[in-house]
């Protein structure tokens, strides 16, 4: 089975291929689920078929709150300003967590929020590719003054694998963070191991204290919320049952952020339990890895998630 189908939430609006609130593809190799608000993938399941039975296995690579969608969903049909979807993989860009001098401004930048442009959408026997893009415009030019075009490129074959371009098509240089703030299922978070940030530096964001990863594994058993700099980019995600794997160019910074169970209560868009459920593991430029793009520049970045 091959299909994508384009859904209008809102009933006044009619579904085609640039006016549509979620997308569904289906192919040989997966399922996923896409909003048009922040070109966010919410769901991947990797079909996998067993070479003996023929039976195929579902693996499910993202984890998105219902509640969040819901409330997505809710907000779209009564026409009312719709949050950022806690789940899936938001784009954080131009700037990580909260803004350095304008606490006014959103957390984790604007582009997690916006309406993207679904510009190609392709099919291959690699699976779907689909290519969004956002550039500024007048509500961009309200958080941040810089002309530029953001483009991800995303394949939902066997892998899913992500491109993002940015470019600077104006006349001045900037500076910007982005993160891929990937949101991993769980099956349970006292089981889970985080492979491949031995060795490298990190700042505590609930201390505010800088430390090197010693271990070769992180572990969970409270809050954790850190930003790793100048990273390999690989990494293995294993819960006792299953190992999520996740490859990355050109992403020298990582942000490991589990809430717990006090700050998940602080959190209007999950349940009780949701610190049980997920974690994330952001591939991302940010602080000392910020990039600096030159007027007329670009630069490229690519995850692939198996
Ligand atoms: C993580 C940050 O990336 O995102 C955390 O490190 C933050 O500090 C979390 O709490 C969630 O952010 P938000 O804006 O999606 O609630």
């Amino acid at each position: 089975m091959s299909a994508i189908t384009f859904k209008a939430v809102n009933p006044s609006t009619v579904a085609s291929q640039q006016n549509f609130d979620v997308m569904e593809i289906e192919n040989e190799f997966c399922r996923a689920v896409i909003t048009r608000q922040g070109a966010q993938i919410l769901s991947f399941e990797r079909k996998i078929k067993s070479a003996e039975t023929d039976v195929v296995d579902v693996k499910s690579l993202l984890w998105c709150s219902e509640l969040s969608l819901q409330q997505f969903l809710d907000d779209l049909k009564s026409d009312r300003k719709t949050k950022a979807i806690r789940g899936g993989i938001p784009l954080c860009f131009p700037w990580f967590g909260g803004h350095l001098t304008d606490a006014k401004l959103p957390s984790h930048g604007f582009a997690r929020t916006q309406l993207w442009d679904l510009t190609s959408v392709d099919q291959s026997a690699q699976g779907h590719q689909l290519v969004f893009t956002l550039q500024n415009d007048a509500i961009t030019d309200l958080f941040w003054h810089h002309q530029f075009r953001l483009t991800l490129s995303m394949t939902c074959g066997e892998h899913l694998h992500l491109v993002l371009g940015i470019e600077n098509v104006g006349d001045t240089d900037f500076d910007c963070e982005f993160a891929w703030h990937s949101y991993f299922p769980l099956n349970a978070i006292e089981s889970v191991k985080i492979d491949g940030l031995q060795g490298k530096k990190f700042l505590d964001q609930l201390t505010n204290e800088t430390y090197v990863q010693e271990h070769a594994q992180i572990q969970f058993d409270q809050e954790t919320d850190r930003i790793y700099q100048d990273v390999a980019g690989n990494y293995q995600i294993h819960d006792g049952l299953q190992q999520i794997d996740i490859q990355t160019k050109n992403c020298k910074s990582a942000i490991v952020w589990n809430p717990w169970i006090k700050k998940t209560q602080r959190l209007e868009d999950v349940d009780a339990q949701a610190w049980q459920k997920f974690v994330c593991l952001e591939c991302a430029n940010v602080r000392e890895n910020r990039l600096h793009i030159k007027a007329g520049q670009s630069d490229q970045f690519s995850m692939v998630i198996f």
